[in-house]
């Protein structure tokens, strides 16, 4: 089968597309053939081996051979014990651990697998897995009626954590670069802040700040803090994640502010929800540009350079109803 495989830490540059096995599904996998997988932050990073945690399970070379964790494609083999899942299904899911989307074919885990709501495309169902996941867990931290910033907010995880927020009847400041000022408004944001010329600490106060590309210094995030609010981290710098685990909770305990690190819970039962709030239509799937698999760098690049708004999709085989 056809993939894109990368055997060492860089640019897009470092990516091939070759020729290698399709994987065989183990206990409890199944094997889908991909249709779309869509592109995260955490696929640049785990290209660029940056930041420094990219690098768990691999120190000087990567230890997965193939990107792509955000997967929508269809069932075609069983693993032994495979309960949830029939041949033919359609399915979409997260395999962060494994990744493998990047390809024809990949092996995931029923665990990590739904059945794709038919309302949706394959390039819609591709880029929900961990986007949603993320920004369902960050807006479950804010109460209708109070005030919510988020940074970092034109990216996947920003663009349905917006709508989500909005829906709920929280007041969303989004920050992210002057670029995407109109498509934040578009997407319900009520106070827009381009970081490249401000800082978002020195607005405010907010009840609950998520910033989804930390790189500041816990006593910037409390700066911003509302009386009694939440600041939480989902990526960003080694450093900062360390100080939120730190400094973060001294902090909070001298100022009454509680400051850390979101840990996303994977799998269906945190991506479903967003998904079926898609397929209904009261939120969006806002889908940047579209890729070829032979066009995985080129994609990548689109993305870690910063130009996308939303999610950006690779559509493996020519189908993506
Ligand atoms: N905690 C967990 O368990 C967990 C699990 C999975 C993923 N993650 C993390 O969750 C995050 C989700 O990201 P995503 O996939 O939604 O990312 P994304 O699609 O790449 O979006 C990130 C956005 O941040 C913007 N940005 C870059 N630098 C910025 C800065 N200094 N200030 C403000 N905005 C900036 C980017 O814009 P430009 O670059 O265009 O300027 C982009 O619009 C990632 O950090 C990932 O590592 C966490």
């Amino acid at each position: 089968m056809k993939a894109v495989v990368y055997e060492r830490y860089g640019g897009p540059e470092v990516l091939q597309v070759r020729d290698v096995p399709v994987p065989s599904p183990g206990p409890g996998e199944v094997l889908i053939e991909v249709v779309c997988t869509s592109i995260n932050l955490s696929d640049w990073e785990n290209l660029r081996g940056s930041p420094a945690y990219a690098r768990i399970g691999g120190l000087r070379r990567p230890a997965r051979r193939i990107l792509g964790s955000d997967i929508a494609g269809r069932v075609v083999g069983l693993g032994d014990g495979v309960t949830r899942f029939a041949v033919g299904d359609e399915v979409y899911g997260d395999n962060l651990a494994g990744g493998g989307g990047f390809a024809e074919y990949v092996a995931v885990p029923q665990a990590a697998l739904a059945v794709k709501p038919p309302q949706l495309s394959f390039a819609e169902a591709s880029a929900i897995p961990q986007a949603g996941a993320i920004a369902a867990q960050a807006v479950a931290l804010a109460e209708p009626g109070t005030r919510m910033l988020i940074n970092g907010a034109g990216g996947g995880s920003g663009a349905l954590a917006i709508q989500l927020a909005v829906a709920k009847g929280v007041r969303v400041s989004a920050v992210d670069n002057a670029r995407k000022s109109d498509f934040l408004r578009q997407l319900g944001a009520e106070e827009v802040i381009d970081y490249t010329s401000d800082d978002f600490t020195r607005h405010g106060p907010y009840d609950v700040i998520v910033d989804l590309v930390a790189h500041r210094s816990v006593f910037a995030y409390r700066r911003a803090l509302a009386r009694g609010g939440r600041c939480v981290i989902v990526g960003g710098t080694l450093r900062t994640l360390l100080r939120m685990l730190t400094i973060g909770p001294l902090l909070g305990l001298v100022t009454g502010a509680r400051l850390g690190v979101l840990f996303v819970r994977q799998g269906p039962s945190h991506f479903v929800q967003v998904a079926e709030q898609c397929a209904s239509g009261r939120i969006a799937v806002r889908i940047d540009r579209t890729f070829t698999l032979d066009e995985v760098p080129a994609a990548l690049a689109w993305h870690g350079e910063g130009h996308a708004l939303g999610k950006v999709v690779v559509a493996v085989r020519n189908e993506t109803a």
